[in-house]
């Protein structure tokens, strides 16, 4: 065939063929070579620089694999894997002098070398780890030990700790899909799949450090990365996550997902304190811990989507009445108008079928300061609801201190609330919430005292009589309107991002009856309400908004502070894709319209389609077959 005959098409599609070829001619390189030859492209410029030196590393990094012990260290990495040394904005003074990082004149930026300067170093045949620097980037005294724990979950999945306690817990067994390959020299492991031996996570890249409320720490799972809130992310720009539940949001699950040579791989991280993940344009994350607790994290092989999910997390679905439309009104009222409120609307949707009703969101608080009459409208306003639909009351996780009623005073007696201190005294922790003052239960507290305390509650409120369904735990996260996060010196790392993510929530330093200041255990405050409501109320559905990650049936999500609009439709189709992969299932149950904003002629085909793209993403079978699914919703 002469090039005349030849079509556009044929000719495109020719050239893509032979560069395929030509690809395949070329030698194979292993996943880690080929990692290092991806930043080959600013080495080769800057080779000219450094004539001598530089040429010599490339051919080190692209024809066999690193041994990790004779690498210098270099700053001539190419800018997507550049992890910054602080916030990188630093002189170079600083950056060079103080902090023993590299710095770029073009973009005055600093970043790490690598590997970086800051690690631990094995001691006692690794029984333990020594601190290579005195110092964080910040300039605050870093921690001197460090140990890892390995533990074998089963075939699929272990458990991997960086600690500083006495124990060393370390367990492998021969059958493990996996291989956990330590570091000679310093603190830090690859994980490979076992049959075939490839490469899937690697952490020796960026720095280790810890010192008293910051560690910072970084891995890299390849270059097809899902998670966060992210989905896929797109490699052209350093995407940065906070993770401090808040209002901004209550939702997103530290948790990704590889993808290399045909399989998946994951990993779940379990931080309580404040988290920030940088996802730089290679992939490689950076995480940044703003509480110097251990960091852990649970690793699984996979290999389909659906293995990770089931290997991370074990859950049923919901029964199905939970993916259809629930009904709840906003606002504040007494039980009179919330009940005329109530008629009108199913008087004007008599048409419209839905599955739970709330009656009101505010009901809880309200039921604090009702009188025998005003009782009485209410239970028979609720006879009415359980004709229509379930009932799902909503409970907040504040309790007012509403003239210090019986089980106020019940939850203070049995040291369950959060507290403050002056220099003299210590008193109950108080917030604002739906513009009452509160205070904060703490889950985590002694289990028989909150067994005793729900007692206390299910009688105050006679719970029996009131028959509920379920319980809607909204504003979980737990939201207390008043707090705004101020500048605080013993966080280092404190900047905007976390500044807000730190506000609108119970303060940071309440003192938890643990007697720990209660941001480090912030993100985990749903999980302990959830699984000490279950202990409770084990017949009950429950709706959470905050993210909800333990590897046992809880709670299923909804969607809080979010309008129904078709900009929100197509993020949360994103984030709950995301979600369902790593947490408790996400049916993000968007609450379609209170009584003031229900307008069916607008919503009804919006609200239909976010229930169907929610049904169906949590009937979606991960392993890809395609399934068929009915879903029944309001006209
Ligand atoms: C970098 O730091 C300087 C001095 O601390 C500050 O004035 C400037 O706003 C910072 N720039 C950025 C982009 O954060
Ligand atoms: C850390 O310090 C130890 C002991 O001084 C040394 O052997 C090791 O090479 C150092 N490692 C790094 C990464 O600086
Ligand atoms: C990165 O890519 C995504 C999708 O590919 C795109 O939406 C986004 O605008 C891009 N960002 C930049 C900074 O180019
Ligand atoms: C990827 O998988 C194929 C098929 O299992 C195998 O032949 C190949 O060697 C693998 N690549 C790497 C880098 O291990
Ligand atoms: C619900 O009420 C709160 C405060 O009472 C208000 O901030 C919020 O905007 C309301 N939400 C809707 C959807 O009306
Ligand atoms: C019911 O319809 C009437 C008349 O259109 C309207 O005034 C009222 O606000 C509606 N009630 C509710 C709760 O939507
Ligand atoms: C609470 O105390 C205030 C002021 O003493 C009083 O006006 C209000 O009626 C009390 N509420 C209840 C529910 O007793
Ligand atoms: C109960 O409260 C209502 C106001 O909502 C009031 O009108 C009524 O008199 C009160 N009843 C009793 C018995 O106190
Ligand atoms: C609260 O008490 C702790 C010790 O119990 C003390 O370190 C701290 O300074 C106190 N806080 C204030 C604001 O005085
Ligand atoms: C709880 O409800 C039951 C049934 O209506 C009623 O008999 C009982 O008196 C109520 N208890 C309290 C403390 O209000
Ligand atoms: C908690 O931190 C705030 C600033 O965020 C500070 O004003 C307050 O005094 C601190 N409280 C205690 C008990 O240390
Ligand atoms: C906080 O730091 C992160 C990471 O360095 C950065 O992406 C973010 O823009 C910073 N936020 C502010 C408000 O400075």
């Amino acid at each position: 065939m002469s090039e005349d005959h030849v079509t556009f098409v044929e000719r495109n599609r020719r050239t893509e063929q032979e560069e395929e070829e030509e690809e395949n001619k070329k030698p194979r390189l292993t996943r880690w070579q080929r990692f290092y030859k991806s930043r080959i492209t600013l080495l080769s410029i800057i080779a000219i620089i450094f004539a001598i030196t530089v040429p010599v590393l490339v051919f080190y990094f692209v024809l066999t694999r690193p041994d990790r012990s004779v690498i210098p260290h270099t700053c001539a990495i190419s800018s997507e894997f550049r992890i910054p040394c602080g916030d990188g904005n630093l002189t170079e003074t600083e950056c060079r002098n103080e902090r023993f990082c590299c710095f770029d004149f073009t973009d005055e930026y600093c970043y790490h070398f690598l590997p970086s300067k800051y690690g631990y170093y094995p001691v006692d045949d690794a029984s333990y780890y020594r601190n290579n620097r005195t110092h964080d980037v910040f300039m605050n005294n870093a921690n001197p030990y460090l140990r890892l724990a390995v533990q074998y979950v089963n075939e699929n999945k272990v458990k991997i700790i960086l600690h500083y306690s006495n124990e060393d817990s370390t367990t492998i067994e021969e059958n493990a899909n996996y291989i956990v390959d330590r570091y000679e020299d310093t603190l830090g492991f690859d994980i490979y799949r076992k049959d075939p031996e490839i490469l899937l996570l690697t952490t020796g890249l960026g720095p280790l450090m810890v010192s008293e409320n910051y560690l910072e720490w970084s891995f890299y799972m390849g270059n097809t990365l899902f998670g966060l809130d992210e989905l896929l992310f797109s490699g052209n720009e350093t995407y940065s996550k906070v993770i401090y539940k808040n209002r901004i949001d209550h939702t997103t699950v530290p948790a990704f997902m590889g993808y290399t040579n045909g399989s998946y791989h994951g990993i779940a991280f379990d931080i309580a304190g404040p988290v920030e993940f940088l996802v730089l344009p290679s992939r490689l994350v950076s995480v940044r811990v703003l509480s110097s607790e251990q960091i852990s994290f649970t690793f699984v092989t996979g290999p389909t989507p659906k293995d990770v999910q089931q290997q991370l997390y074990e859950f049923d679905l919901p029964p199905r009445w939970m993916l259809q439309p629930h009904i709840c009104r906003n606002g504040t009222g007494d039980i009179n108008s919330i009940t005329e409120e109530y008629l009108s609307f199913i008087a004007n949707n008599s048409d419209v079928e839905y599955a739970t009703d709330c009656l009101h969101q505010n009901l809880h608080y309200l039921m604090y300061t009702m009188n025998d009459t005003e009782r009485e409208v209410m239970d028979t306003t609720l006879d009415i609801l359980r004709q229509n639909s379930k009932f799902i009351m909503t409970l907040y996780p504040q309790v007012p201190n509403e003239n210090e009623t019986e089980i106020y005073i019940t939850a203070e007696e049995l040291g369950l609330l959060y507290t403050s201190n002056d220099s003299q005294t210590t008193f109950v922790h108080s917030g604002v919430h739906l513009g009452k003052e509160v205070a904060f239960l703490d889950y985590a507290g002694d289990t028989g005292y909150i067994d005793t305390w729900f007692e206390t509650m299910l009688n105050w409120l006679n719970l029996t009589q009131l028959d509920i369904d379920g319980f809607s735990l909204r504003d979980n996260w737990p939201d207390d309107e008043a707090f705004e996060m101020e500048w605080a010196e013993q966080l280092p790392y404190l900047n905007g991002t976390f500044m807000s993510h730190m506000s609108h929530t119970i303060a940071w330093n309440a003192t938890s009856s643990l007697q720990q200041p209660h941001f480090r255990l912030h993100n985990n405050y749903a999980n302990g309400q959830v699984e000490m409501l279950r202990r409770n109320f084990e017949e009950l559905a429950f709706l959470t908004t905050s993210s909800y990650t333990t590897t046992t049936n809880g709670a299923y999500a909804q969607v809080q502070n979010m309008n129904t609009s078709w900009t929100n439709l197509r993020r949360v189709i994103k984030t709950s894709l995301t979600h369902s992969l790593f947490s408790n299932p996400f049916i993000f149950i968007p609450v379609c319209g209170s009584t003031s904003g229900y307008k069916p002629e607008n919503q009804d085909i919006l609200c239909s389609r976010w229930y169907i793209s929610q049904y169906a993403v949590q009937h979606q079978d991960t392993s890809l077959k395609t399934k068929t699914f009915s879903v029944h919703v309001g006209t």
